[in-house]
């Protein structure tokens, strides 16, 4: 079996390009990122060696690239990470977003259309139902949930899922998608709100909370979020959308108070800084459909995924330390220096 891995050198698609090599030893996994500002060749260190591994820079938007690629490797499956990921930049600025997510993944289809492949594997996220309400804790995301998107970031992964629903439904292209909730875990970047917390508790930096810190996330462990796109590239339904998530809503300051009680700094960290537009209020996935038909559920709780993350931050603060002594530097004293 061969694999085209967009986005791998990114935080999940990362963390997936090491479960796939480590748990299939007769796969080959190509790797192809464009080394955006969230692309990191440190992350991929340790398989650059393995023979089952081959890293190609490129862009997803790129037509003549993309079909060249696919001429020549002939891959069986495509898992397509590669995405411009933080809300906050698409704030910022939407444009990117629309070409990678959007048009990007409309060539990641027309390569599958015209040389065939086994599998399509979008991977989208559950942002694109938009929020619940914070007092009705009853409400889940279910896959029949209506799409109903609120950032500019949320608005362009709803608008390849439809894409790529059109082109299973036109042209016959196997396709599916998964809507997981918000992932954490080793080579996140951090810009994403636990590894922000982290590494700024590290360095006794403020802690910036927007809005009250009242907002709620489901959060993942990122190897959770990988075995579930192991079982549905290999046993999902072909046309269908599974939802992954494992009931582990937590308010954004449950999460901060969290992290700093891990260690062992004070709450005086926090600072309350003014709130994002258009603030999703609440994530929440009902994962039934996955556990039921793909025997899926999540392996590892919010406490032992926080604890392991928190090890990983402490053991690898070079590959952070590198990312925040870099071009975030500047991003980061933009987005937060009149706070
Ligand atoms: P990330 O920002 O850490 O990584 C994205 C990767 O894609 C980077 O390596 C970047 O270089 C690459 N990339 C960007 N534009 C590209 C292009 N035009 N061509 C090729 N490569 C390109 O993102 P992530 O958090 O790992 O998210 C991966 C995917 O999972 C995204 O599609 C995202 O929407 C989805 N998702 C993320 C979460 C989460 O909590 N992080 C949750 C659900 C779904
Ligand atoms: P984030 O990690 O950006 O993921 P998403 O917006 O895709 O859910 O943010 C998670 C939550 O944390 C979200 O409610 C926004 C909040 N947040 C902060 O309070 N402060 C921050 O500095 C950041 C980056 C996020």
């Amino acid at each position: 079996m061969k694999i085209i891995v967009t986005g791998g050198a990114g935080f999940i698609g990362g963390n997936f390009v090491h479960y796939m090599l480590k748990k299939y030893n007769n796969y080959k996994i190509i790797c192809l990122d464009k080394l955006t500002y969230a692309g990191n060749l440190a992350t991929l260190e340790s398989v650059m060696s393995n023979d089952n591994f081959k890293f190609v820079q490129g862009d997803i938007a790129d037509r003549s690239f993309i079909y060249n690629l696919f001429q020549e490797e002939k891959p069986d499956i495509i898992v397509n990470f590669a995405a411009e990921s933080h809300v906050d930049r698409s704030i910022e600025d939407p444009e990117i977003f629309l070409k990678t997510n959007i048009l990007g993944t409309g060539v990641l289809l027309d390569a599958c259309k015209k040389y065939g492949i086994k599998r399509y594997h979008q991977v989208s996220t559950d942002e694109v139902y938009g929020d619940l309400p914070l007092d009705r804790t009853d409400l889940f995301f279910t896959e029949e949930t209506p799409i109903h998107t609120s950032s500019p970031y949320s608005a362009s992964k709803a608008s390849a899922d439809l894409l790529v629903q059109s082109y299973y439904r036109t042209f016959k292209v196997p396709v599916t998608i998964s809507r997981c909730s918000n992932n954490y875990g080793p080579y996140h970047f951090p810009e994403k709100l636990i590894p922000l917390i982290i590494a700024n508790a590290l360095n006794d930096k403020n802690l910036p909370v927007y809005g009250k810190g009242e907002n709620v996330r489901d959060w993942l462990y990122v190897q959770d979020h990988c075995i579930g796109i192991d079982k549905i590239i290999h046993n999902g339904k072909i046309g269908e959308v599974y939802n992954i998530g494992g009931h582990n809503e937590k308010t954004n300051l449950e999460v901060v108070k969290t992290i700093l009680k891990e260690l062992g700094k004070s709450e005086d960290l926090i600072k309350y800084v003014t709130d994002r537009p258009g603030h999703d209020m609440r994530y929440a996935i009902d994962p039934t459909k996955i556990k039921n038909e793909l025997n899926w559920e999540p392996e590892t709780s919010f406490n032992e995924g926080i604890k392991k993350t928190i090890k990983w931050y402490l053991d690898n603060t070079s590959w952070w330390e590198n990312i925040i002594n870099g071009e975030y530097k500047d991003y980061y004293k933009k987005m937060y220096e009149n706070n």
